[in-house]
């Protein structure tokens, strides 16, 4: 008879780095039916020319390994397009399995143990696990004042003189908005040439600053960017996201994924997306305005608020994150307490939608707060 008490002795150890880890956790389970503002994602779907294309899709195509040819050069297009001061080059860019999967992928191809990784706090919960992983070290300084600016001045110096290998900056940042202007960006990654400097830059297209306009990735090789389809196109099911930098770093970057880590229904339905741009600019437009009108209700009725860049915002409920975040829960309206982050105590973060969609939210959440 197998020995059970000494079974955990016998299997495989992991990495004692993947041992100790605390993987990234979010409530991703029983979304379905419910007004999610609770993931940033785009709330009404994708361009229904996405939908048209992947209903269009050939019984032999699942059968098929995908095939990613072109859809740097789309990309590319799309990105020179919507700014005259953009000019990327296909070869600059590399596509990934989310932006997720190219933040992993950074960090496999440049994280070596004991080696820094640099970011601000609170942000994005990936980028810590991902450095984790590679046994590096971890430097978070927090964002700074009651209206949670970016520490410039606090990063520099620790830049200068601690070499971080990564410096993670979310630009606008989630989840406070916080917006840094895109020369402040360039100045830091002149600091130090062996820092790589990835620049997340999900959320520019609401209310952000790209670097993309004003950078030269031939002259500044230790900038990376990232853009995902995931929030405006609304491909966040599907998973497709792009890294933009100097062509060698990428292709490095690249070449620690899977040959076919990015499915086919992912690039027809990014080909779709990226056609119909006017699509995403009209959905962007939407959100702006909601963003707008719930913003003045919350100042009209003195409700303690911080928006600013992206496409969403954080509010101090009276009656406390959790007990609000459960009651909005009842009422079909999801969101997300930032109760445990450093210095948000006390918040929620939504997630801005339509018009129709923050009238919603208003209306429970009116209730909820007893609001007069
Ligand atoms: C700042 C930030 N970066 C990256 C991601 C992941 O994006 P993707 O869906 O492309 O993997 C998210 C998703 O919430 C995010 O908020």
């Amino acid at each position: 008879m197998e020995n059970t008490e000494n079974f955990h002795v016998d299997i495989p150890m992991p990495r004692k780095e993947v041992e100790a880890l605390n993987p990234y956790s979010a409530p991703l389970e029983g979304r379905r039916n419910m007004l999610r503002l609770d993931f940033n994602e785009n709330t009404i779907g994708p361009s229904p020319l996405v939908i048209q294309a992947l209903k269009a899709i050939k019984r032999e195509e699942v059968s098929i390994y995908p095939e990613y040819s072109g859809l740097k050069q789309t990309f590319a297009k799309n990105l020179n397009n919507q700014n005259p001061n953009i000019n990327i080059n296909p070869s600059e860019i590399g596509i990934f399995n989310g932006v997720d999967a190219s933040i992993n992928a950074i960090f496999h191809a440049y994280g070596n143990k004991n080696e820094l990784m640099l970011t601000t706090s609170p942000t994005f919960g990936y980028y810590t696990p991902c450095a984790q992983m590679r046994g590096m070290r971890i430097i978070s300084i927090p964002y700074e004042d009651i209206d949670f600016k970016y520490p410039f001045k606090k990063i520099c110096e620790s830049v200068v003189q601690n070499n971080p290998k990564i410096l993670l900056i979310c630009n606008p940042n989630n989840p406070t908005g916080t917006r840094l202007n895109p020369e402040k960006i360039l100045e830091i990654a002149r600091l130090k040439p062996k820092t790589l400097v990835v620049v997340d830059e999900l959320y520019e297209a609401f209310t952000g600053d790209s670097v993309l306009p004003y950078v030269n990735f031939t002259k500044l090789p230790n900038l990376v960017v990232l853009r995902s389809l995931s929030k405006t196109a609304g491909l966040a099911g599907l998973r497709i996201g792009f890294a933009i930098g100097q062509s060698g770093v990428i292709n490095l970057i690249n070449s620690v994924t899977g040959p076919y880590d990015v499915n086919s229904f992912a690039v027809i339905a990014a080909f779709a997306a990226l056609k119909d741009q006017s699509y995403v600019d009209a959905y962007v437009k939407d959100v702006l305005k909601a963003r707008n009108w719930l913003k003045i209700k919350l100042e009209n009725h003195n409700i303690k608020h911080h928006i600013d860049g992206g496409n969403y915002l954080l509010l101090w409920p009276k009656s406390g994150p959790i007990e609000t975040e459960k009651a909005l829960k009842n009422s079909g309206i999801l969101v997300r307490s930032m109760d445990k982050k450093i210095n948000l105590k006390g918040s929620l973060r939504v997630s801005i939608g339509n018009i129709a969609q923050m009238k919603r939210f208003w209306s429970a959440f009116e209730l909820i707060d007893k609001i007069n």
